[in-house]
């Protein structure tokens, strides 16, 4: 059931994507993503006056490699000039797409106006598509939620507003502002917006499981799913997703020597990117997510939370996957 599908003119080579998610989606995580066959990844929300100010920091989110691709950028904000400026430098840095951030429920975003902010402000929304769409011509995307809250549902308006000012594809988490992560998202609204809308619509929300993508596909008929939390100390997804659209096959659970391995892969890279200090510390949280579920993983992940060290990080690693022999070490779903 994988499809490519091709938003503007980017054409991908399957719909099973990384969904953009701040603090996780830097070039590490995108790229051992990637190898697992992600077709398409996003960065991390970006702010368009941070890249118009050039924050040493904003430069940061932009990071890509030859091997990060194909690459969305999302920016946000609220201002269509500044928004349009931002454009420009995120194609001239060489993205395949960009994505203007419609659905970040953070206070602090939305109290400038930007992101889930704009569910509720369709006039702006509609002012600032127009000026970006203007600004670039790379493929355009638009990320929402379902609206502000139950009350205000605004993501078939918003989305009718984007495809009439020229966006590519529409990718709608079909949570409410307000709601934040509470509840399951609501699949019949990404089933709504496909039915309403021309250009591709693609789901994001709760795809946790190979079986939950195909029922996503199937019960919205949307045109690509896109995976975030289901990512997180779980690379395989993608390869078992695709595995499973594929063939109908499912994959085993990866061993644990695999899992050791790319718990080393992963924090080498994150090492190698951000350096010794930062770079720990980005990849402790990874380090909770991978071990999530072990049996054991409670005592490691206290006594793992109290070194600065990568060598001897490495060295619990090896000790904790080792201490448990393959039969007695189960993995909770
Ligand atoms: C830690 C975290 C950070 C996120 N950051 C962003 C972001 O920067 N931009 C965005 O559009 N969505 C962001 N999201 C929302 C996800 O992209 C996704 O839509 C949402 O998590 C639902 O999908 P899931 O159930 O597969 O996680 C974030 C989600 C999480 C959990």
């Amino acid at each position: 059931m994988t499809c490519t599908v091709k938003i503007g003119s980017l054409a991908l080579k399957h719909n099973v994507f990384l969904a953009p998610m701040a603090g996780i989606t830097n070039l590490p995580f995108r790229l051992l993503m990637r190898e697992f066959g992600c077709a398409l990844a996003f960065t991390e929300m970006v702010s368009a006056n941070g890249l118009i100010r050039k924050g040493a920091k904003t430069g940061n989110y932009l990071d890509s490699t030859a091997e990060d691709k194909p690459l969305g950028v999302q920016i946000f904000g609220a201002d269509p000039v500044i928004l349009a400026e931002a454009a420009g430098i995120v194609a001239a840095n060489g993205a395949d797409l960009l994505d203007i951030n419609m659905g970040c429920p953070v206070k602090k975003v939305i109290k400038t106006g930007a992101g889930a902010a704009l569910m509720r402000s369709p006039e702006n929304a509609a002012s600032i598509l127009k000026a970006v769409r203007k600004a670039t011509s790379l493929p355009l995307t638009i990320k929402i939620r379902s609206g502000w809250n139950h009350r205000e549902v605004t993501a078939l308006d918003i989305a009718r507003i984007a495809e009439e000012n020229g966006v590519d594809a529409i990718v709608l988490h079909p949570r409410s502002a307000e709601q934040g992560f509470r509840g399951s998202a609501d699949w019949n609204l990404i089933k709504t917006l496909r039915e309403k809308i021309r250009i591709p619509v693609i789901g994001s929300g709760d795809v946790r499981h190979p079986e939950d993508a195909v029922r996503m596909l199937e019960v919205t008929g949307c045109d690509g799913v896109m995976v975030g939390r289901g990512a997180l100390g779980n690379p395989w997804i993608f390869r078992d997703v695709v595995s499973y659209l594929k063939e109908g096959t499912l994959c085993s659970p990866p061993a644990l020597s695999e899992r050791e391995k790319i718990i080393q892969r992963h924090m080498g890279m994150e090492l190698e990117y951000a350096g010794g200090h930062h770079g720990l510390r980005n990849f402790r949280k990874h380090l909770l997510w991978y071990t999530k579920g072990l049996r054991g993983g409670n005592i490691f992940r206290k006594v793992v939370g109290t070194t600065d060290n990568s060598d001897i990080m490495l060295k619990l690693v090896h000790d904790f996957f080792h201490s448990v022999n393959d039969g007695s070490l189960k993995i909770r779903t």
